[in-house]
């Protein structure tokens, strides 16, 4: 059987694209700025991106239309031995991802609820707050709109609706983006803001810790999807004649401009209204409310913001689900039906309790960290640097020759090459390196 090809680049990058662009960019990013220091991260994480990131998710777009397979088969395919084990250890991130993004997904259905009926449109930041602890600490109201986020994801899937997901996104990230850029302004003109624009544009060098660029680099590989087979997979789909390394450039551009402007959203509002810094997941969930509550017709504005974030959360996690469904169906030879219904109850069931680690059940914990925080943890920073330090080494010291031909256009071989090699064959493992070290300890 002959395997699907994207229609056209653009198509490529806006399905790459759509995978990034999601939960990572709007709920994570801010947060994880809030609390390591605002600009001194932002301008770590700007840096990794355009460096490593670049790099990495060339390399697996590089891999992927090398062996036109999927994340274990490309192993299995190039090399054997060893390594298809990266493979596996990507599908395994996606499930656990899944387990954890189907709740923080949930809470986006939720709030588009909560904004209908208008009840949180209120700047009171203590009751605001007191409300998202509230929901987020139920045993049965957070676990019933998971359990509908996990649905849509399936019903996405299953439909194999790409098509339609792909167009729907095509014309609803635009909408977020300019949506996002009216909620800038707003929040940019409540009294008390530029200490936020300064909190989060400033960078102080102070800050700078060997645990912020961890979390930098575990942040980056989880909102430009890499380390998951995702960039590996698409890249699969590619045609020949396309240029990879302008490819990503285009999708680290656009994930890193969204965060960008997610930070820019929230932070100064943070500021405007006095919630903490420290408040961590809930931040964004928090603090937008406030804002729409200062803008007329805000219950309007609410509403559109959390709709639009639940597609942007959807492309994502349609992508972590359609890893785990290929890899099923192609390694065990399950209908693509059973292997989507079964993946699903599978994330679904451990988020559940994923979701009561954030309430009833967070006297669970395990070197000091409840589930939901564990999982993050272990995701970001152990197994997608770990398969990202297997694809480095893999690509600059295994296959280089296949890639470099992935990356040669017909003849002219470009200038950069050499200088890559170098960086993905020391540089990236290296950085990779010390960041596990970093993230052990
Ligand atoms: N990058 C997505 C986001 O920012 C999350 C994601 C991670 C999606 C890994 C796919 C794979 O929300």
């Amino acid at each position: 059987m002959s395997r699907a090809h994207w229609c056209s680049r653009i198509g490529f990058i806006l399905a790459a694209a759509g995978s990034a662009v999601g939960l990572g960019d709007v709920w994570k990013f801010p947060y994880v700025t809030a609390s390591n220091g605002g600009g001194v991260f932002l301008l770590t994480y700007v840096v990794i991106c355009l460096t490593l990131g670049v790099v990495l998710m060339t390399m697996e777009m590089a891999l992927g239309r090398a062996a036109n397979a999927d994340a274990v088969g490309i192993f299995k395919k190039l090399k054997g031995g060893a390594w298809p084990l990266a493979g596996y250890g990507a599908v395994l991130s996606c499930f656990l991802i899944l387990s954890f993004y189907c709740s923080v997904g949930g809470w986006t259905v939720a709030y588009i609820g909560k904004t209908l009926t208008g009840s949180i449109l209120t700047s009171d930041a203590e009751a605001l707050r007191r409300d998202f602890d509230n929901f987020k600490a139920g045993w049965f109201q957070p676990v019933f709109f998971l359990c509908i986020f996990s649905g849509l994801t399936l019903s996405v899937v299953l439909a194999g609706v790409q098509k339609g997901i792909e167009a729907l996104s095509k014309y609803m990230m635009p909408i977020l983006l300019f949506l996002m850029l009216i909620l800038i302004v707003r929040g940019l003109t409540l009294p008390g803001a530029m200490a936020g624009v300064s909190y989060y544009l400033k960078p102080d060098f102070s800050k700078l810790t060997p645990r912020m660029v961890v979390d930098a680099m575990g942040l980056a590989f989880f909102s430009l999807s890499l380390g998951m087979g995702i960039m590996l997979t698409y890249g699969s789909y590619v045609e020949r004649g396309i240029n990879l390394l302008h490819s990503s450039l285009w999708v680290i551009s656009l994930t890193l401009g969204t965060s960008f402007l997610a930070g820019l959203m929230v932070l100064p509002a943070v500021f405007a209204f006095g919630f903490n810094l420290q408040e961590g997941p809930g931040l964004t969930f928090v603090t937008m409310p406030a804002v729409f509550a200062q803008m007329p017709g805000g219950s309007v504005w609410a509403v559109a913001f959390f709709v639009l974030l639940l597609v942007a959360a959807l492309t994502s996690s349609v992508s972590l689900l359609e890893v785990i469904a290929s890899f099923l169906i192609d390694e065990f030879k399950w209908s693509r039906r059973r292997a989507a219904v079964t993946a699903t109850l599978g994330f679904a069931a451990l988020g559940v309790f994923v979701s009561w680690s954030l309430g009833p059940l967070s006297h669970w914990t395990l070197f000091g960290k409840n589930l939901f925080t564990l999982l993050d943890f272990i995701t970001s920073n152990l197994l997608m640097p770990l398969v990202e330090m297997a694809i480095a080494l893999f690509a600059g010291w295994i296959v280089w020759p296949r890639v470099e031909e992935e990356l040669t256009n017909q003849n002219a071989k470009p200038v950069w090459l050499a200088p890559m090699r170098i960086f993905v064959r020391f540089l990236a493992p290296a950085a990779i390196a010390l960041v596990l070290i970093n993230g052990l300890r």
